[in-house]
């Protein structure tokens, strides 16, 4: 299936279902006041903190903060993409996906529909397996490597026979190629891309096959060859293993991330089911997104030598960004000359999973490994500490986590104000905090203003037809605030919900959905009310500042024609 999904039909499908059915279908919810509410799905509590809310459409736990609208629920609980997500809703609603029309994407494949190639990587997978069974040489690898049959039949591993030929005279050639199975030469002849290999399918987390590993049975080079990008495969996005984790255990307490497919398997063959391998690249963003979705540990594996302490430093930008709270990032350095599939054998599972356990929590590898070589008895060594650190705490979101590092670099360097606490609400002028009633009173009028916006959205045609001049105009928020109206205007918006579906992955996303559930206190009828008012005490305080501006401005220089008509303007109350 090709084309993007229109965004008409996401619009309309986020109308058209309501999140209180959606989610008690998985979640039973009950109903209380306006809301109806259940135990967190994402938090263990004991009362119930998780609240979804009907006209809004949207759900909020108060507990650990997750929140969202229909689509941000399914690809939380179910660890979905966003894709999938909106695939599921739409089965939830009954209708199909309407998917833009192929002359409006750029059409990768040229195809419809990506099955036949899933479909043919598990045909090659199984020809691989059978062999596997006619080729001793290859058991006689496996064996010497000690892999038992249980953990090859697990991981479905199979042998590539030492042919030019062997799946390219077997199946499709087209689709062989699109599946990168077969290597393309100048002149247009085709040959098997992997040859006396032992092979490794790779699936992604839906269990399809999306590509291969293959090593060589000797010490030739090169020792590992991957499936090409295709289609299929995105080696940045997928790890090896993961699929036969989670037939296992499917909410694993945490997973160790390691450097190779050999050392899974031998993780696997000592009941360590809870290991993936990144697939000889570096551990990206993505990857760690994938692996959060289903636990809230993650332990990287790194060998001792010098290669493995530089890749184990290559994680922590991208472990710093995805960060928050309820997240735990260890970092496991083994001794030198070992892998997870050496030391496991040598020290064996208990020896393995204490080093697991006890492995350095990343706010402590971060740290040490910033502060190496580096005198902190000298205010000079404390000064580079604080100076080196700053930019990545600065990568980190918002959260206790990231006070709390900020805290120990306080406590490290001495110096006091880490200025990059100062959090995304604060950058969009807007501190947005969590409204406990004494808070109510100190609610600033632009946050009333965009939160009784965001979550009314048919005042944006009232304020439409008030026909302000937002000319000259400046207060906190108001980029947001205009922002935000516009859309609403625009794409005819009838819930925070929909709305919310605008600004996914964009900065202000984290704002939007905190404003949407700042509860202002209103009762329903005075919301237009109070609403006018936020506004045009915002407006008056920006007329006021403008015109002051334009004032002071006067004493020292002529204003230009449009400055005098603005402040003439203003000076009449337009
Ligand atoms: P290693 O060389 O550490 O391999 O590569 P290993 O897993 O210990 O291999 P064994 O134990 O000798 O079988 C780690 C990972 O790097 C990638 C593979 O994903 C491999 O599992 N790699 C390595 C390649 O892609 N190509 C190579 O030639 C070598
Ligand atoms: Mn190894």
């Amino acid at each position: 299936m090709t084309g993007r999904i229109s965004r008409e039909f996401i619009d309309e499908l986020l109308v058209r279902v309501d999140i209180v059915d959606l989610i008690d279908s998985r979640v039973p919810l009950k109903k209380t006041g306006a809301n109806y509410v259940a135990r967190c799905p994402f938090h263990t509590e004991k009362s119930p903190s998780f609240s979804v809310n009907r006209n809004k459409q949207f759900f909020h736990c108060f507990g650990c903060g997750a929140s969202g609208n229909a689509i941000s629920f399914l690809m939380d609980f179910g660890h979905l993409d966003f894709v999938e997500a909106v695939e599921d809703l739409a089965a939830f609603a009954g209708v199909d996906v309407q998917r833009e029309s192929p002359s409006q994407v750029s059409i990768k494949s040229g195809r419809d529909c990506l099955g036949d190639l899933y479909l043919l990587l598990e045909r090659v997978a199984e020809f691989y397996v059978e062999e596997l069974r006619n080729a001793p040489v290859a058991i006689d690898y496996l064996k010497s490597r000690l892999v038992k049959g249980e953990v090859a039949r697990d991981f479905m591993l199979g042998y590539a026979p030492d042919k030019w030929g062997a799946v390219a005279d077997k199946f499709d050639q087209k689709l062989l190629i699109e599946a990168g199975m077969l290597v393309v030469k100048d002149d247009g002849k085709t040959y098997d891309r992997f040859r006396n290999r032992i092979m490794f399918p790779i699936r992604d987390k839906r269990s399809r096959i999306v590509g291969f590993g293959g090593r060589v049975l000797n010490d030739s080079l090169p020792k590992y060859l991957n499936s090409p990008e295709t289609p299929l495969f995105h080696k940045g996005k997928e790890v090896y293993g993961l699929y036969e984790l989670l037939v296992k255990n499917p909410k694993p307490q945490r997973i160790l991330i390691v450097e190779g497919y050999m050392d899974v398997i031998a993780l696997a063959q000592y009941g360590i089911y809870y290991s993936v391998a990144a697939l000889g690249t570096a551990v990206s963003q993505a990857h760690l997104d994938l692996l959060f979705r289903f636990s809230s540990e993650l332990v990287f594996c790194f060998d001792g030598d010098k290669a493995g302490r530089d890749a184990a430093w290559k994680v922590v930008e991208p472990v710093l960004s995805s960060l928050k709270d309820g997240r735990l990032c260890r970092v496991m350095l083994l001794p030198e000359k070992h892998d997870p599939d050496s030391l496991v054998r040598a020290e064996g599972l208990d020896g393995f999973v204490a080093r697991v356990q006890e492995a350095q929590v990343m706010s402590d590898y971060f740290f040490e490994q910033m502060s190496f070589g580096l005198n902190l008895s000298e205010m000079e060594g404390r000064a580079q500490l604080h100076a080196k650190a700053k930019p990545y705490l600065a990568m980190m979101q918002d959260s206790a986590f990231k006070e709390m590092m900020a805290a120990k670099l306080r406590d490290l360097s001495g110096v006091k104000a880490v200025a990059v606490l100062e959090n995304n609400l604060v950058s969009h002028g807007l501190g947005v905090n969590r409204s406990r009633p004494a808070e109510i009173n100190r609610l600033s009028s632009s946050r009333v203003a965009i939160a009784l916006l965001l979550q009314n959205p048919e005042l944006a045609k009232l304020v439409e037809k008030k026909e302000i001049d937002w000319g000259g105009l400046e207060f906190k928020g108001i980029d947001l605030f205009k922002n935000i109206l516009q859309t609403i205007l625009e794409k005819k918006i009838v819930n925070p919900a929909v709305l919310l579906e605008y600004y996914r992955g964009l900065p202000e996303e984290k704002t939007i959905i905190a404003l949407a559930f700042l509860d202002v206190h209103v009762v329903e009828d005075k919301v237009e009310e109070v609403f006018f008012d936020a506004l045009s005490v915002l407006l008056n305080q920006a007329r006021e500042a403008c015109v002051l501006r334009l004032q002071a401005k006067a004493q020292t220089q002529n204003l230009d024609e449009q400055e005098q008509a603005l402040l003439i303007a203003m000076l009449l109350g337009k």
